[in-house]
């Protein structure tokens, strides 16, 4: 059975070459004046596009506060720091450039600055229910991978609590989404393939979930699934593909603006277990699920095997000549462990930077459990899966 929804995407989209140089002007024309500029550690400042953004807020005669330095794996006390920020200079639209990690504390900022109690208590702790406003707030993207341009997901790390975790609040959605993949050419190639390899792990993390019977969402997360492997090759081999470039970023956007979740239960059991790693280990996230994804399906395949098979045959094209379904569905598993080790993707803890196993059972212990696996997972089976990926 298709589960039950309702669906809207409040953020507005502007895909494609010098969509910035064309529309942000118009979109930001009905803001207020303060504009607060946020950013990373400055890759936007070397390929220009930061110069291309101030020069149209310079010719709307607005003014900038800056906020630079937001860290991949966005940290809790970087979001109090905005949010400070925002309400001493009095912001009144908040714009992020950048990735993931720049989106994600913009929008985390964008409550703090209007929130009076506390956000990490009130929203990340435990789900809460957003009544009232949050800060206006609007992206343009410099890495596909995430899809936060069209969600309201914002994924923090509290450092103190070591914890890492994000939920979906539709009232963070931006108001707008620029998107050109022009943007994308000066990522380096080995963020190129962990965002790359982010996109997928959604689309099989939404895939790989009730229901099994026909439904909408798994023919349309197999062509994603399809275009990402194909895209993210041809991408690999030249980074100035704008086809390539471009279609990884639209895949990316529709793995997470909610559309292929619609009617799903979703397992994400994966993502849960890499944002603890990051939370104890600060690794890279697609590098992260890239170490994870395999083992884990390894680990529950049986309990999904008609959905593996199909990955077998739909994505991967295997064939199944005298394979069982077990086998086929092994295959598919192992097409996706190929292609990581293809793509050059770490395939161990010890490869992600992990020294020593002293904290693997901690942090298997602080993962959350997922509630839509086909198979639900106890703390040792995580702690089982890490210690198998640790070397
Ligand atoms: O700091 P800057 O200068 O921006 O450099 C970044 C950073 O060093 C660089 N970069 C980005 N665009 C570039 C570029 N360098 C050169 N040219 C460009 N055009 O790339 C590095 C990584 O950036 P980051 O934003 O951290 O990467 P990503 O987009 O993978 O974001 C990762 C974060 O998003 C979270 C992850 O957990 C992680 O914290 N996620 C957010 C989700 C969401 N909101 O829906 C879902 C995801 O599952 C994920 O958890
Ligand atoms: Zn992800």
């Amino acid at each position: 059975m298709v589960n039950n929804f309702i669906f809207e995407n409040a953020t507005k989209v502007y895909f494609g070459k010098g969509c910035v140089k064309e529309y942000l002007y118009c979109c930001l024309k009905n803001y207020g004046e303060n504009i607060m500029l946020a950013y990373g550690s400055g890759s936007v400042k070397k390929n220009g596009i930061y110069d291309e953004v101030v020069s149209i807020l310079h010719s709307l005669g607005k003014h900038i506060t800056e906020f630079s330095g937001i860290m991949p794996n966005p940290t809790y006390q970087k979001v109090l720091e905005g949010a400070k920020t925002a309400k001493e200079n009095n912001i009144d639209f908040i714009l992020g450039v950048g990735g993931g990690s720049v989106m994600d504390c913009c929008k985390a900022i964008s409550m703090a600055a209007v929130y009076k109690g506390d956000i990490w208590k009130d929203f990340w702790e435990r789900a809460g229910v957003i009544d009232f406003a949050p800060l206006p707030l609007g992206v343009i993207v410099t890495a596909a991978g995430t899809g936060s341009e069209c969600n309201g997901g914002a994924v923090i790390t509290n450092e103190a609590k070591k914890v890492k975790t994000g939920r979906d609040y539709p009232n963070c959605n931006p108001k707008f989404a620029f998107i050109d993949p022009i943007y994308t050419y000066s990522l380096p190639i080995k963020q190129m393939i962990s965002g790359g390899f982010d996109i997928l792990s959604h689309i099989m993390e939404t895939y790989f979930s009730e229901p099994n019977e026909d439904n909408v969402s798994d023919y349309i997360a197999e062509g994603l699934m399809k275009s990402v492997i194909h895209n993210l090759r041809e991408a690999v081999k030249n980074p100035q593909n704008y086809t390539a470039r471009s279609n990884l970023l639209w895949a990316s956007t529709m793995a997470e603006n909610r559309v292929i979740k619609l009617g799903k239960k979703c397992d994400f059991q994966c993502h849960q277990m890499e944002h603890q790693l990051g939370a104890y280990t600060d690794c890279n996230h697609g590098f992260g699920l890239a170490v994870l994804q395999p083992v884990y399906y390894g680990h529950i395949y049986e309990y999904g095997l008609p959905k593996f098979v199909r990955f077998a045959e739909n994505v991967w094209s295997i064939q199944r000549n005298d394979r069982s379904d077990k086998e086929l569905a092994k295959a598919g598993v192992e097409a996706l462990a190929d292609f990581i080790k293809e793509l050059g993707l770490p395939v161990t803890l010890k490869e992600l930077g992990m020294k020593e196993r002293k904290h693997l059972k901690s942090i298997a212990y602080s993962c959350n459990i997922s509630q839509g696996s086909y198979k639900k997972m106890t703390h040792d089976e995580i702690l089982e899966i890490f210690n198998e990926c640790f070397e």
